[in-house]
């Protein structure tokens, strides 16, 4: 039986993640306060019904005033650093029953099976997966361990979804590729086309927060992943692009040294890097322990997507800079 009468704190909650969070929170029936330093203007879901406040998370003295005006029974950081767990620990420790962190399934990759799980090795430093994240979880984790500091750290896969430009096959999230569906013009894809990609849909990925915010202590300590339930290949997800864009541009498949080479203005080698890397999860363990069910599939959020590309006239031939009103980041990085 899931509890909502809490007190919840969401740090970042203006954000693609935290606003969605925050969203659920209130409509599942929590008091929710919401956190950011009022700069981001990205799009949002409504904020109404929770009480919005002003601030720097990692500003020792609002942190404190947060904690000593306010008792919260759950606190939930969708863009952590180590500084912020650092301060929310010395703020909040004994006071509070979860602390929830947002991370990343780039601490995993190279897979070693598939679907990687919870139990894959994700501690060492590869060289493909992300070590700022890797380092954070291990700080968040050893809060717990040590000090028995209620962490929860949830990994969702690529964020699809309404309100950004979603991941394209150069790795990054470049209207201009978008662009060059529309108009039937060729692009590439990295290596044979079969490399695994999953995405999690921005409302999907929320949910999850909320049904751990409604479950007991047994998720204290515990890693999620979260992602829609099943992978598709870089073929797939192309092909779906196309579909909605009703594009007959036709794919390349190169290796991805050549497409870095072929494009150098819009390919981050890194990034590409990163995507030529399967990416596919067994959410199970995020099914049971938190009752999470994820309604979009992999296709379904970028259908979801580039709706809401073309609705906001991003896929508009001469889109001039002032298109980029609302802070819609047009070309973004996987992390
Ligand atoms: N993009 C992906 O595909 C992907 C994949 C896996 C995991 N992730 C992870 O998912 C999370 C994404 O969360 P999101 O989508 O909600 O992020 P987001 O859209 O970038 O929003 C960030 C939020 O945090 C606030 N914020 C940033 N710094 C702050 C500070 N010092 N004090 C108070 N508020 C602060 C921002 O508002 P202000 O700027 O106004 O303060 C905003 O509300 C990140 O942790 C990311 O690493 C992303």
């Amino acid at each position: 039986m899931r509890d909502y009468r809490k007190n919840v704190l969401v740090f970042g909650a203006t954000g693609e993640i935290g606003s969605r969070v925050l969203r659920g929170c209130v409509d599942a029936g929590c008091r929710v306060t919401g956190v950011s330093r009022g700069e981001n203007s990205r799009h949002r879901v409504a904020l109404d019904g929770a009480e919005m406040v002003n601030g720097d998370k990692g500003d020792r003295d609002f942190v404190a005033k947060l904690a000593t005006d306010h008792r919260f029974d759950v606190i939930i950081d969708t863009v952590p650093n180590k500084g912020h767990m650092q301060l929310a620990y010395e703020c909040f420790r004994g006071r509070i029953g979860k602390y929830f962190i947002c991370s990343s399934t780039g601490a995993y990759p190279p897979l070693r099976y598939l679907p990687a799980d919870e139990e894959h090795p994700w501690r060492e430093k590869t060289g493909l997966n992300f070590t700022g994240t890797v380092e954070k979880d291990i700080f968040a984790l050893d809060l717990w361990r040590e000090h028995r500091f209620p962490v929860t750290v949830f990994r969702p896969t690529n964020i699809i979804g309404a309100g950004r430009v979603p991941i394209e096959t150069w790795g990054s999230r470049n209207i201009a590729y978008f662009k060059r569906l529309k108009a039937g013009e060729p692009v590439e894809i990295p290596g044979d086309g079969n490399t695994l990609l999953q995405s999690g849909l921005n409302d999907d990925l929320a949910d999850a927060f909320v049904r751990g915010v409604g479950c007991g202590p047994e998720t204290n300590g515990e890693v999620f992943v979260i992602s829609s339930r099943r992978a598709i290949t870089l073929r797939r997800y192309f092909e779906t692009a196309c579909a909605v864009l009703d594009s007959r541009s036709t794919a390349e498949y190169l290796p991805p040294d050549e497409i870095v080479q072929r494009r150098p203005e819009q390919v981050k080698e890194g990034n590409l890097r990163f995507l030529n890397e399967h990416m596919c999860f067994d959410i199970g363990k995020a099914e049971r322990m938190l009752g999470y069910a994820p309604r979009a599939t992999s296709e379904d959020g970028l259908v979801i997507a580039l709706e809401w590309c073309l609705a906001e006239g991003l896929l508009d031939s001469g889109l001039g800079n002032q298109r980029l009103h609302a802070g819609v980041a047009l070309v973004e990085t996987m992390k």
